[in-house]
């Protein structure tokens, strides 16, 4: 397992002003841009010109999560658009593996999501084809709702799956991450830590990236 990143996300920042949104968390690891379609989740958000615009302006490389339907025809173009990393859920791929395969060979790392309900066992044989899995920890489609505890036991199954194959996946939990949270999902096997709310409406964003960092660590 890696250092503890913590990717937080723009989702509750002000659209108006996204470049100083942007700025405004130059500390952090990565940027972790919601993209939503209305259909797979209840909100809608940005496409792809509005990902590029950001990876063009933002200080810090962008963690896409796409919460959107026929991520088989639609995902490319967010590695073209110049994210970092690309996750697509597994709930919404017809073919996993083959797009996985595209996005690598796009030069993206490439996450699988999953939603609550969603176990973790239909990735278990194909966990190579992935950098990270994205484990829920919220229904997707807003910020601010709670941590679900109950997605404790599965952080911990896919960190044991991980290491059972000898792989090097991080795993990343998205949904209700704050302070009084953060320590749960490091100790069951998160590395990577999407935090929306608790950073875009603390007064010194910068800080509190540190001091979640730092309780992911511990
Ligand atoms: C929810 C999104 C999250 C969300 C997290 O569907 O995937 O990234 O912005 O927000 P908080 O941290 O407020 O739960
Ligand atoms: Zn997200």
């Amino acid at each position: 397992m890696s250092t503890p990143a913590i990717n937080p996300s723009v989702l509750n920042s002000d659209f108006m002003r996204i470049g100083e949104e942007l700025d405004r968390i130059a500390g952090a690891d990565r940027a972790h841009i919601d993209v939503m379609d209305g259909h797979f989740v209840p909100n809608l958000t940005f496409g792809p010109s509005m990902v590029e615009q950001m990876a063009r302006r933002s200080p810090i490389p962008l963690d896409a999560h796409l919460m959107i339907e026929n991520a088989d025809r639609e995902a490319l173009a967010y590695a073209e658009a110049g994210a970092e990393s690309v996750t697509f859920h597994l709930e919404a791929a017809n073919a996993p593996v083959r797009l996985a395969r595209e996005l690598r060979r796009a030069g993206v790392k490439v996450g699988v999501g999953l939603r609550p309900a969603t176990p973790v066992e239909p990735l278990l044989d194909i966990l190579g084809e992935f950098d990270m899995v994205l484990v829920m920890t919220v229904e997707p489609g807003f910020g601010g709702q709670s941590f679900l505890e109950s997605m404790l036991p599965k952080i911990r199954r896919t960190r044991q799956a991980i290491s059972a194959a000898n792989l090097e996946l991080s795993i990343q939990v998205d949904g209700g991450i704050k302070r009084e949270t953060i320590a749960l999902a490091a100790e069951a096997g998160a590395d990577v830590f999407v935090a929306g709310s608790a950073i875009y409406s603390a007064d010194d964003a910068a800080a509190e990236i540190t001091a979640l960092r730092e309780l992911a660590a511990a």
